[in-house]
């Protein structure tokens, strides 16, 4: 079948895509308890670049399909969008916490081909009123600010939250999640450009990266890391927490700004995906309330390479979604 994998990994971290290979793979051949999903569409997540640096993937599980998103038909025809988290078999509950967890594309091979397979609970109904390509943009980036903003983040309507970084893949879904939850969203962005679509998308305030901002926030929602940190922490209120699911820019820091973190009181609280059930209620909010996934651009999965370029060159705002 058509795939697009990771045949080695990058020599070089400024260069990603030299391991990329969009070519053939054998078809995949679903254990029992398993199900084979044929893919209308994938979206790209920064999870395939660090992928193809080697950061999350093994050498001995080469050559391995990237991509964790998809929307599809199941083996009955039924549209189903597919959930990236891979649990072990006998683990219940909160399927972020089993330590033996891994996301599509890790141990499992992932979603940029005809088929993938995936445990069946791992398939959510996909609404008629999401198409493939919106559907598409959900398992990964919008699972992630779902579960930030409302679960890790316990943000109710009327609070205040900052989203950093505003062109990425989450934090346009944190923005638009956000305001469709009530909150009041200020954003930052390096691009003026971005900042802009920003404001179109729901932030009701844009900053510069970095920049002072008028008033003290409930919540910061971080995934660009280093370049940000110290930026988001000066920006909570006392009380405030901070929820951090990526570092994008760098996990290192030069100030981690510890004597403001115990003297405000702040919270720092980690997030990772989202579970099958939270997959289930933002498939839901999204139907109930219009909101869409921001696509930056849609190509044919066989232009994935263009695809792969452009996020790396940071060329991007909202989603790059690959079709079949
Ligand atoms: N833990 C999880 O479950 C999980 C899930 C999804 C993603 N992630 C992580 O979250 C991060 C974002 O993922 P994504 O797919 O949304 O990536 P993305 O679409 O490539 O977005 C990254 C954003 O970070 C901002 N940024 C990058 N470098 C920056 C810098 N030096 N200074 C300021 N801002 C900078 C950019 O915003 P501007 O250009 O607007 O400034 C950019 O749009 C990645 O590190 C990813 O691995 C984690």
């Amino acid at each position: 079948m058509f795939a697009v994998y990771a045949d080695s990994f990058a020599s070089s971290a400024d260069d990603p895509l030299t391991g990329l290979v969009v070519g053939e793979r054998p078809d995949p051949i679903a254990p029992d308890g398993w199900t084979t999903v044929t893919v209308k569409a994938a979206s790209l997540n920064h999870h395939d670049l660090w992928s193809l640096r080697g950061v999350g993937l093994k050498a001995e599980s080469l050559p391995m399909i990237l991509g964790c998103d998809a929307a599809g038909y199941d083996e009955d025809g039924n549209e189903v969008v597919v959930h990236a988290v891979v649990s072990d078999p006998d683990w219940t509950g909160d399927e972020t916490f089993d330590p033996r967890r891994s996301l599509l594309s890790e141990r499992h091979q992932g979603t940029f081909a005809d088929k993938v397979i995936v445990p069946r609970r791992n398939v959510v109904p996909k609404p008629a009123s999401l198409s493939f390509a919106e559907a598409a943009c959900l398992p990964t980036a919008w699972l992630t600010a779902y579960r930030m903003l409302f679960t890790q983040g316990d943000l109710k309507a009327g609070d205040t939250v900052l989203v950093q970084g505003a062109g990425g893949g989450v934090a346009t879904a944190l923005i638009a999640l956000a305001r469709a939850g009530g909150l009041r969203v200020l954003a930052t962005s390096r691009d003026e450009a971005k900042r802009a679509k920003a404001l179109e998308l729901g932030a009701h305030e844009v900053y510069e990266s970095g920049a002072r901002l008028p008033v003290k926030v409930d919540a910061v929602m971080e995934t660009v890391g280093r370049a940000t940190w110290s930026h988001s922490i000066r920006a909570l209120r006392p009380g405030g927490r901070i929820v951090i699911s990526g570092t994008t820019s760098g996990p290192d820091l030069d100030d981690a700004e510890l004597t403001r973190i115990f003297f405000l009181q702040l919270s720092v609280i980690g997030s990772t995906m989202g579970t099958r059930g939270e997959l289930a209620a933002l498939v839901n909010m999204l139907d109930s309330t219009g909101v869409r996934p921001v696509v930056d651009r849609v190509l044919p999965m066989t232009a994935a390479r263009d695809g792969f370029a452009a996020m790396a060159a940071g060329d991007v705002f909202g989603k790059i979604v690959f079709t079949r």
